[in-house]
């Protein structure tokens, strides 16, 4: 499936996200710098935040730790905010459209 990362700059991105993977690893491995995934997926960090922009109804819920972790991301958070680590792909979310949040740190 794929995913389109709207970047900070306006720029986009379309990566091949392979079913069972996380967009917060794609895009790193991807080299889309916005996102930094710091603690490499852990829930642990916020430096992977992203806005959901399509598949919201979709989307599993936010664990309390990544509603919690959310609290310290540096970019403002709004109702369709998730840490990127948590998002992981599966048949549902192909075509899947997340914009990447300004800051990260
Ligand atoms: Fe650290 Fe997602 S990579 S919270």
């Amino acid at each position: 499936p794929i995913v389109t990362y709207v970047c900070p700059e306006g720029e986009l991105e379309q990566v091949e996200v392979p079913v069972g993977t996380s967009i917060m690893k794609a895009a790193v491995s991807h080299g889309i710098e916005s996102i930094v995934g710091d603690c490499g997926g852990s829930a642990s960090c916020a430096t992977c935040h992203v806005y959901v922009e399509s598949h919201l109804d979709k989307l599993p819920p936010k664990s309390d730790n990544e509603e919690e972790m959310l609290g310290d991301a540096a970019s403002e958070v709004l109702p369709n905010s998730r840490l990127g680590c948590q998002v992981v792909m599966s048949d549902d979310l192909a075509s899947l459209v997340v914009r990447v949040a300004p800051e990260q740190w």
